[in-house]
């Protein structure tokens, strides 16, 4: 029977997770591969992925581990012809890996930062969407790209952080849009504050997650497997009239004062 319940089953699927070493985007490979997925654990670094990947194995979990830094065209054309060549699909692209070169005021870094973190943050999720695409026109897809609820609504010191969050919100609706007609959804997931090491710099300031929790209507940050329910369900079947959508998974932050 075709039940609603089956359509929550990610079994047969094969999902890409870039950064998915630790933090967030190893929270979501697994729980993809949880759900029956078989998942490609990527970071830039083959010792970090290939861990995850025995951590994964243990739990009987189907998984391998491509490292590739995201900004560089020939690891990343490296992800895709070796996660077709081993399991000849691409179903779910996670564009989940970004960085934060910089804290402080937005006339204190330089050209060379910026076009680092727009190159990792945007022109990479943009590039590996457009290489992903020949592969998911024929059976459909869906990419789930990572932004921040600092895409939304800027914080403090994070402003390039944030002038690429809201970049890559746009280039999800476009891709969308665009892409549609091959039956790929691309939608954004949003999370606020959570406990990894890229965000150490907020959550170890005590007086700062103190104001912030106050203000929030869940009083606390998150962790992050926290973040990975949103994503199994956008890349599963039951989210199958879903695209082009913003979700925050933010305590929610978005509608606090
Ligand atoms: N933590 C938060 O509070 C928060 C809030 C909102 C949004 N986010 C977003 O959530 C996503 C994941 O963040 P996180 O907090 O989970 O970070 P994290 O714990 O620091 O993990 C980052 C992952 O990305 C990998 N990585 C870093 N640079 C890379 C590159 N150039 N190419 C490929 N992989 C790279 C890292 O592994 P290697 O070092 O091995 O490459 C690691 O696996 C990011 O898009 C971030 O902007 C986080």
């Amino acid at each position: 029977m075709n039940t609603i319940k089956s359509k929550f089953s990610l079994e047969g699927k094969v999902a890409i997770v870039t950064g998915s070493s630790k933090g967030i985007g190893k929270s979501i490979a697994q729980g993809l591969a949880e759900h029956g997925a078989k998942v490609v654990v990527s970071s830039r670094k083959q010792e970090a992925v290939a861990l995850v990947v025995e951590e994964f194995k243990q739990e009987g979990l189907e998984a391998i581990g491509i490292a590739c830094h995201i900004a560089d065209s020939g690891q990343r054309e490296n992800l895709v012809a070796k996660t077709l060549e081993k399991f000849g699909r691409i179903d779910v692209l996670v564009n989940n890996a970004a960085i934060n070169p910089f804290y402080g005021p937005l006339e204190g870094a330089d050209d060379v930062v910026f076009d680092k973190i727009m190159d990792v943050n945007v022109k990479a999720p943009w590039l590996l969407s457009n290489l992903v695409l020949p592969h998911m026109k024929s059976t459909g897809g869906s990419i789930i790209n990572i932004s921040s609820v600092e895409g939304l609504r800027p914080g403090f010191g994070l402003g390039l952080y944030s002038a690429t969050k809201s970049a890559l919100i746009m280039l999800t609706k476009n891709q969308a849009k665009e892409w549609g007609r091959y039956g790929i959804r691309a939608n954004v997931v949003c999370p606020g504050l959570i406990k990894t090491k890229f965000s150490e710099g907020l959550w170890a300031n005590e007086k700062l997650v103190e104001q912030y929790t106050k203000t929030i209507p869940l009083h606390r940050i998150a962790h992050p497997e926290e973040m990975a329910g949103l994503v199994m369900l956008l890349a599963s079947d039951a989210a199958s009239y879903m695209t082009g959508g913003v979700y925050a998974a933010d305590g929610g932050y978005m509608i606090s004062g």
